[in-house]
C-alpha cells in the first residue's frame, strides 16, 4: 500500500492578487476555542481549535447550498462532501458525476486523523496495454479513448459517496444525498459554463441516444437558463441510498451497465462493478515553512510535484530575491518535478513510485544543483519525456465545518461530459479517464500525451491524475485548496500554497494570474496581459519562452479558517462564476 514518507522541511513565499468568490462562511454561531499550535511534523494534532462557522467553496451555487443545507440538518464536513459531490455531479456533468471518480482528502478533527480516499477509476479487467493501438500501424486509433464506451475506466464516484458517508459521516446517505435528489426532479438552470463545454463536445453527445435525451433539445444545446430535469439521476441516487455500494456495484444498475457498454464496443463485466473498491491511501505529508502541508499521494502525481518544487525552492533565499528571480526559479523547480512526474509516477498497487527518494531533500538539493540562476535549462538537456496535455475539465470544492472537520475534493470525468455517454435510465455520463494512461508508453497518444511504464494500461489500474486536493494548516491559518485545469491543476496548487503563504486571503489566492511550466513542452503559460511587460522581458533575457495562453485557467475553490478568532472564509474562482454569474448568483452561495 502506500510507500509514503513524511518528511520534513521548509520552504518560501509569492505572489498574488484581486478576486471574488464563491461559498458560504455560515455562522453557526459558537465561541472559537483557544487555537493550539501545530506541532513539529505532525499534523494528527486534534488540538486545532474550533471555527466560528462552516465555509463551503465549490463550483457552483447550488452544490454549496446542498453542502450547508447539509450542515444546518447537522451534517459534518463529510456529509457535506457527499451533497456538494453529488450536487455537482447533477448540475456541472461535464466535469464530474457518478460515472467518474475522484479523490476526497479529509482531516477529522476529534483526533487530526487524516486520510487520502482514493474513488479513482480503474481499467476494465479485460484492458490491455496495447488496447487503443491500430494492429496495423501500432499507433493510436483516433479519439478511441475520448469517445464511447472503450475509453470509460470502472467509476469511483459512487463508491466513494457511500465509503465517505458511512465511514466519516454523521447522517444516514438518503439525508446527505436528499439535496441533489430534490434537484434532479425539480430541475436546475442550464448555465454558462455547461453551454461553454457542451458546445466543445455537442457531436460527441449528439452520437450517443442517451446523452442526447439528456442534454440536447431536438440535437442542440439547450438555451441558457432552461431549466434542466434528470428523474434518472434522482433514481440511481435513491438506488444508493437504499442499498449501499451494491446499489450500484451489483444487482440491476451494475448489469444494465455492462450491457449497455458491451453492446457500444466496451469491456466492462460483472465483476469489474463487483470488485471496485475505494483506497484509503495514507497522505502525503510535509512542512513548509511551519505549515503542515497533507496533500495527494499517488495515484495523483500532484502532492510529489507540489513537495518537489517546494523542496527545491527552499534552498534559496527567497526574501532576497526580486519578481523577476522568484518566477524563473519556480519554473525551473516545476519544470524538474513535472519531468518527474512523467518518468517515475503510475498506481502506487501496481508499480514501485520512489516517493522517498522524489521528495528526500538531499534529492532536491541536487536538482537544486542543476538550476542556473540567470539562465533557463532548456527541457530537452534533462532525460525524460512528458508532454501533458490542459485540459478545461474536472471539478473541486473545499469544506471546513464549525467543528473543524476539513474536506478537500477533486472529482472528474476526464474530458468535458467524459465519454458522452450515458446508459438509458442512469442520469450520469461515463467517463474517458482510460485516455489518462500512457496509452503507448513514450510516444504521444491522440491528445499529445506522453507518458512512460509506470502509467501504462494494466486490468484494474488506476490512470495516473494530476488532481491535487490539499490541506494546509499553519499555525495561524488553516486553508483547504483545490482546482481542476489538468496538467496546470499542479502548477495552480501550488502558486495557491505560495500565496497563502505570503498571507493572501481566499478571494485573492483563487483570483490570482496564473503561471504554468510543465516541462514540455518548453514554455511558460501565462494569462493574457497578467505578466508585467518588464518581467515578461526579464525572463525572456534568461532563454524562457512565454507563451499567453486564452483557454480557460482552472476553477479554484478555496476556504480559509483563522485559528485566533474562529472566522472562516471561502473563494470561489471568479473565472468562470464571472461567466456564469446571473444563473449562479440568484441561486444562492455566492458572495462577491
Ligand atoms: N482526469 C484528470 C486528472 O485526473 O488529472
Amino acid at each position: 500500500m502506500p510507500r509514503v514518507p513524511t518528511p520534513s522541511w521548509r520552504c518560501l513565499p509569492a505572489l498574488l492578487l484581486g478576486s471574488a468568490l464563491l461559498a458560504l462562511p455560515v455562522a453557526f454561531a459558537r465561541a472559537p476555542e483557544a487555537p493550539a499550535p501545530v506541532a513539529g511534523t505532525s499534523v494528527h494534532d486534534a488540538a486545532l481549535g474550533r471555527p466560528q462557522g462552516a465555509a463551503i467553496a465549490s463550483a457552483h451555487a447550488e452544490a454549496t447550498a446542498a453542502g450547508m443545507a447539509v450542515l444546518r440538518a447537522g451534517g459534518n464536513a463529510f456529509d457535506a462532501a457527499v451533497a456538494v459531490s453529488a450536487t455537482l455531479g447533477l448540475v456541472e456533468p461535464e466535469s464530474s458525476g457518478l460515472g467518474g471518480g475522484g479523490f476526497f482528502l479529509l482531516r477529522r478533527a476529534s483526533d487530526g486523523h487524516t486520510v487520502f480516499i482514493d474513488a479513482r477509476e480503474r481499467a476494465p479487467l479485460a484492458a490491455t496495454r496495447d488496447m487503443y493501438l491500430d494492429p496495423a500501424t501500432g499507433q493510436p486509433k483516433p479519439r478511441a479513448t475520448i469517445d464511447g464506451a472503450l475509453a470509460a475506466a470502472i467509476p469511483g464516484q459512487p463508491a466513494a459517496l457511500v465509503h465517505v458517508a458511512e465511514n466519516f459521516g454523521r447522517l444516514p446517505l438518503r439525508e446527505s444525498l436528499a439535496p441533489a435528489i430534490r434537484l434532479a426532479e425539480r430541475g436546475w438552470r442550464f448555465g454558462e459554463k455547461n453551454l461553454a463545454m457542451l458546445g466543445w463536445r455537442k457531436e460527441a453527445l449528439r452520437a450517443d441516444p442517451g446523452a442526447a435525451a439528456l442534454f440536447l433539445v431536438d440535437g442542440e444545446a439547450p438555451r441558457l437558463g432552461a431549466r434542466m430535469r434528470n428523474p434518472d439521476y434522482a433514481a440511481t441516487l435513491r438506488l444508493l441510498a437504499e442499498y449501499g455500494h451494491d446499489g450500484f456495484y451489483r444487482g440491476p444498475m451494475a448489469q444494465r451497465l455492462v450491457d449497455a457498454v458491451r453492446a457500444a464496443g466496451g469491456i466492462w463485466t460483472l465483476d469489474d462493478l463487483a470488485q471496485y473498491r475505494v483506497v484509503e491511501r495514507r497522505p502525503l505529508v510535509f512542512q513548509h515553512r511551519g505549515m503542515s502541508i497533507v496533500t495527494a499521494p499517488p495515484p495523483s502525481s500532484g502532492g510529489i510535484a507540489l513537495a518537489q518544487t517546494l523542496q527545491i525552492l527552499d534552498g534559496y533565499d527567497w526574501a532576497a530575491k526580486n519578481p523577476t528571480q522568484r518566477l524563473h526559479l519556480r519554473v525551473e523547480a516545476m519544470r524538474r518535478a513535472y519531468r518527474d512526474r512523467a518518468v517515475y509516477l503510475g498506481d502506487p498497487d501496481f508499480v514501485t513510485v520512489p516517493v522517498e527518494r522524489l521528495v528526500h531533500p538531499a534529492y532536491a538539493a541536487g536538482l537544486r544543483a542543476g538550476i542556473h540562476l540567470q539562465r533557463a535549462t532548456p527541457s530537452d538537456l534533462l532525460p525524460g519525456i512528458a508532454a501533458l496535455p490542459e485540459r478545461p475539465d474536472t471539478t473541486h470544492f473545499s469544506i471546513v465545518d464549525a467543528e473543524g472537520n476539513l474536506a478537500a475534493v477533486t472529482q472528474t470525468v476526464n474530458l468535458p461530459f467524459g465519454n458522452a455517454m450515458v446508459v438509458p435510465g442512469t442520469g450520469f455520463l461515463l467517463n474517458n479517464e482510460m485516455d489518462d494512461f500512457s496509452i503507448k508508453p513514450g510516444v504521444p497518444n491522440a491528445f499529445g500525451l506522453v507518458g512512460k511504464e509506470a502509467n501504462a494500461i494494466e486490468p484494474g489500474k488506476r490512470p495516473l491524475s494530476s488532481m491535487t486536493p490539499t490541506l494546509v494548516i499553519g499555525p495561524e491559518r488553516v486553508a483547504v485548496i483545490g482546482t481542476p485545469g489538468g496538467s496546470r491543476i499542479i502548477s495552480m496548487v501550488i502558486q495557491a500554497l505560495l500565496d497563502f503563504e505570503a498571507g493572501a486571503d481566499a478571494r485573492a489566492i483563487v483570483a490570482a494570474p496564473r503561471l504554468h511550466h510543465q516541462y514540455l513542452p518548453d514554455h511558460i503559460l501565462v494569462e493574457p496581459g497578467s505578466l508585467d511587460p518588464a518581467i515578461r522581458a526579464a525572463l525572456e533575457a534568461k532563454g524562457h519562452t512565454v507563451k499567453e495562453e486564452t483557454r480557460s485557467w482552472g476553477n479554484m475553490q478555496v476556504v480559509i479558517w483563522h485559528r485566533a478568532d474562529g472566522r472562516t472564509e471561502a473563494g470561489a474562482d471568479p473565472r468562470w462564476e464571472a461567466v456564469g454569474k446571473g444563473a449562479t448568483s440568484e441561486a444562492g452561495g455566492i458572495f462577491r
